[in-house]
């Protein structure tokens, strides 16, 4: 091990979505690890990036796209050590349109199929091809990244809270079958937080008319829902990854971390 407190030198990881949001941060904490950063992502120019990263074009719903992405990693940096399933995104969707004003927000069979291929698929994709290469050598760290609506439901997201709860039973299931390995499973689930690519205009929208407010009526009081009263930090989502994917967590397996300031039903 070497001598730095979580000894990530030299180790390769894949973060997808890491082009942006809390995959871009993730990414750069890792790279201040020392860690190798692969970054998959929809758009950008394969190769070398400013921040240090190698950016490679994959979709993650795409097996071919994947399998690809996988094998150039271990080809181009001899291992992989840690997935990140980050790559993710969130269409808030009412399961029924009660107002009847917007059917447009009521959830659609593809709004439901683009979801579930991104959340959900992707992430089954990228561990696949991953745990094949970590079995050859017998270590291997997979993150994926939930959400607390997966734990808790949200409203206006039920669709997105389910593909986010699959990756929590991905999680627990995936450690059953991959201790043996020496492959950990570990999962995220982040509450409120900065904003990402993910809260844009369009998501606003629909999220204030899913819960019957409007855009501006969309709470940033977080003194009462919140305990530690204050939205979560990007910065804070990558140190729990960075901490997760080193040996300094190697007990730690089939588990969701809930970070979210305390924030709960009650
Ligand atoms: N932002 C939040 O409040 C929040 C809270 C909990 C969980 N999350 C989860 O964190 C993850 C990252 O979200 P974010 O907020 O940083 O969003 P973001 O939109 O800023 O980043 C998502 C990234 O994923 C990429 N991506 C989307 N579809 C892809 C595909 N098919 N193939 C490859 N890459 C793809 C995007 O290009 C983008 O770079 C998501 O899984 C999200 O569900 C976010």
């Amino acid at each position: 091990m070497s001598s730095s407190w979580l000894g990530l030198e030299g180790k390769v990881a894949i973060v997808t979505g890491g082009a942006s949001g809390i995959g871009l941060n993730i990414t750069n904490e890792l790279l201040n690890n020392g860690v190798k950063v692969v970054v998959a992502d929809l758009n950008g120019e394969e190769g070398q990036q400013s921040n240090g990263s190698y950016f490679m074009k994959c979709d993650v719903t795409n097996k071919v796209s994947v399998d690809q992405t996988v094998s150039k990693t271990v080809e181009l940096f001899g291992s992989l050590d840690i997935l990140v399933n980050n790559a993710g995104v969130n269409l808030p969707r009412l399961l029924v349109d009660d107002q009847g004003e917007k059917p447009e927000y009521e959830l659609s069979e593809k709004d439901f199929d683009f979801m579930v291929a991104v959340n959900q698929k992707g992430p089954y994709l990228f561990a696949q091809a991953s745990a094949k290469e970590m079995l050859k050598k017998g270590n291997g760290v997979i993150i994926n990244v939930s959400s607390e609506a997966g734990q808790e439901g949200s409203a206006g997201q039920s669709c997105y809270s389910a593909t986010k709860g699959a990756v929590i039973a991905f999680t627990r299931a995936w450690a059953k079958e991959l201790g043996k390995h020496n492959i950990r499973v570990v999962a995220i689930a982040p509450g409120i937080i900065e904003t990402t690519g993910l809260r844009t205009d369009a998501y606003n929208e629909a999220l204030a008319y899913t819960r019957g407010v409007t855009v501006d009526g969309l709470s940033t009081d977080y003194s009462k829902s919140i305990p530690l009263g204050r939205e979560g930090k990007l910065s804070e989502i990558a140190d729990l990854v960075s901490y997760l994917s080193s040996d300094r967590a190697s007990y730690i397996t089939g588990t969701t971390f809930n970070i979210s300031g305390g924030k709960s039903r009650g």
